[in-house]
């Protein structure tokens, strides 16, 4: 017998675990070779990562439940680590104590809300204590449409200057959620009248179809930097990285559809 609480916290566990993973990797490689106390901090958080990668890998989703709400307690203390971690080097970055390293600010802030969002999940999940649907559909929307406005600019910025097509694309998406994002929020500021089915329906057709649009250019992007068709300064698991969390946004709008109208879930992510 499956349980819900285990099979929804191995799966945020496993999604999560791997990019707080690739944070570290990413953090690293934006370090200059002297910042050798912080590359070695970013290593030890790659091995805590990839350790509970593997161990959320391992459970079944026939474990006791007990043993799984002591797990997320273990992820939720490795990730309020990792949240201070790179606080502290948005901190340092922005005080010019790290002259001529390679992260930028905004992504640095990234990827610390992405590990705010993960620690709050784990204790939601831990205390039982989930938001009301209409204002869950609000408040997710407005984290990720602002997580893929994100995307589009990291891309633009890490695209060699001589891509003017690529670089125009992205600065296309980079406006168009920032547009959705405040739309959003304007949603998000006339609740509890805005939270009507015919409006949260269209609020998550409409965010859909942008995600889509923006997740396949992201794919794209990621084949090409793997078969070096283009100049950039992007790692391939960035472009891949950024790419799965596309999806993931895609596979909580369709969840959320599902709750709302009773339309069927996906099973998986279709490429359509
Ligand atoms: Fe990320
Ligand atoms: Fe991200």
């Amino acid at each position: 017998m499956t349980n819900g609480f285990v099979v929804r916290s191995l799966e945020e566990v496993r999604f999560w675990s791997r990019i707080m993973k690739e944070h570290s990797l990413f953090l690293k490689l934006g370090f200059r070779s002297e910042d050798t106390q912080l590359i070695q901090e970013a290593n030890g958080f790659y091995a805590i990562f990839e350790n509970i990668e593997n161990k959320s890998h391992a459970y079944t989703f026939d474990v006791d439940p007990a043993v799984i709400k002591r797990f997320n307690e273990e992820v939720h203390q490795a990730v309020s680590h990792i949240w201070v971690f790179k606080r502290k080097v948005l901190g340092l970055i922005l005080t010019c104590k790290l002259p001529g390293a390679n992260n930028f600010p905004l992504l640095v802030d990234h990827v610390s809300r992405e590990a705010n969002y993960f620690r709050n999940r784990l204790a939601e999940l831990n205390t039982g204590r989930l938001e009301p649907l209409p204002d869950a559909i609000i408040d997710e929307n407005v984290f990720f449409l602002r997580i893929m406005a994100d995307h589009a600019k990291f891309i633009s910025h890490l695209l060699d200057p001589s891509e003017r097509k690529l670089i125009e694309q992205a600065n296309n998406f980079s406006q168009e959620f920032d547009q959705l994002l405040f739309q959003a929020r304007d949603l998000e500021s006339m609740r509890p009248q805005s939270q009507t089915l015919p409006l949260l329906d269209q609020f998550l057709d409409q965010n859909r179809v942008s995600v889509k649009s923006l997740r396949d250019f992201k794919k794209t992007a990621r084949e090409l930097i793997e078969a070096c068709r283009i100049k950039s300064i992007i790692h391939p698991l960035l472009a891949d990285h950024v790419f799965r969390e596309a999806e993931h946004f895609l596979f909580i709008i369709d969840m959320f559809e599902h709750s709302l109208t009773g339309k069927p879930v996906p099973k998986m992510h279709p490429m359509d």
